[in-house]
């Protein structure tokens, strides 16, 4: 029940500043989030990398309202490919965007993002590394899925996220399963209407398994996001019925979630990629992660009674 109430709390600006501004706040957040700085960011991706992990970054920042923003958001990308070009890091450390931080939601949306995460995804491959487009609400899917399209005319590894909520899914699996095409298959952090999603979480585990078995019984390569430890184990039997090789699929979990099973995947010889978010704009992201584990704002409001 508190899932949809949190999800709603996410968009709104007057509890944004309310939780922002509270000094207990913090420690919840450094749970989910490497820090507002870049430099901390590095500091985390080296940490993972020494423990065998693979890392995905996520400059935080969502739903800019004018066009100085999105460049912004484009520019914290392009130091954060100099700071990968600077630290070697690149065969190791992908980035994950959200499209409307550059702009999606504006006039021209489309085109606009697609002129600023273009200059991102050329610095990538430039380091040799790749960017996956996160997926946000499911009125944005369409166009995330146009701008993929014209990205991967000219960068094929470009990745793709898709929700097995959304009752489209299945479908664009089908379509994005082909060679060289990259997939993050995930169960859904969005509130969604009836009429697009499945409101029910067995009927959205069910989904994510079918999504599954055509991602790895495709030519491209699956990503299999999630900290479910069924779908961790169904991933592993149907790549092994397809014939995967390790390099040839990846687990991916975010950042401070089930940390213990993230190495322990590692060291069974999967290929396990962290996705860490930075930055300042992180309110949107932590009610997400609130609203998906009621223990996480338990956590959280035992700490505010506890001051
Ligand atoms: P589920 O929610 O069933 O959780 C399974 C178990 O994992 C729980 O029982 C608990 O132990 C643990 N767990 C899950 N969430 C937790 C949390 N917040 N705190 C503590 N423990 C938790 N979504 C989206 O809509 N668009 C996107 O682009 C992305 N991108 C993305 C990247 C990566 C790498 C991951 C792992 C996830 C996303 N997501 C996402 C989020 C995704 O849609 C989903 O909301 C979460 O991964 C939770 O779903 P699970 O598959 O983990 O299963």
């Amino acid at each position: 029940m508190l899932g949809p109430v949190l999800l709603a709390a996410a968009r709104s600006d007057s509890i944004r500043r309310a939780v922002s501004a509270a000094p207990v706040t913090r420690p919840v957040v450094d749970r989910f989030i490497a820090g507002e700085r870049l430099d901390q960011a590095m500091a985390a991706v080296r940490s993972l990398t020494a423990r065998g992990l693979e890392v995905t970054l996520d400059h935080l920042g969502e739903d800019v309202t004018d066009r100085t923003e999105a460049l912004r958001a484009r520019d914290a990308y392009l130091a954060l490919a100099g700071a990968l070009r600077e630290a070697g890091l690149g065969a190791r450390v992908e980035m994950s965007v959200k499209l409307s931080a550059f702009g999606q939601a504006l006039p021209g949306g489309d085109d606009l993002a697609y002129a600023n995460v273009l200059p991102v995804v050329e610095a990538a491959a430039e380091v040799g590394t790749t960017v996956t487009l996160d997926m946000e609400d499911h009125t944005t899917a369409d166009s995330t899925l146009a701008v993929l399209a014209r990205l991967r005319e000219r960068f094929p590894a470009t990745g793709a996220v898709l929700q097995s909520c959304l009752h489209r899914t299945e479908d664009d699996c089908r379509e994005l399963a082909g060679e060289g095409s990259r997939v993050r298959l995930v169960k859904g952090a969005y509130r969604e209407p009836a009429a697009v999603a499945r409101q029910d979480k067995h009927e959205v585990d069910r989904a994510y398994v079918r999504c599954l078995r055509i991602l790895m019984a495709g030519k491209g390569y699956p990503m299999v996001a999630s900290h479910d430890p069924r779908m961790v184990a169904v991933a592993q039997e149907l790549a092994r019925r397809a014939g995967r090789k390790p390099d040839e699929y990846e687990f991916q979990m975010l950042y401070g979630i089930r940390t213990a099973e993230q190495e322990r995947l590692a060291a069974a010889g999967h290929r396990m990629r962290v996705y860490v978010p930075y930055g300042t704009d992180w309110y949107g992201y932590f009610m997400r992660r609130l609203a998906e584990r009621p223990a996480n704002l338990a956590f959280f409001l035992r700490s505010l009674a506890t001051r």
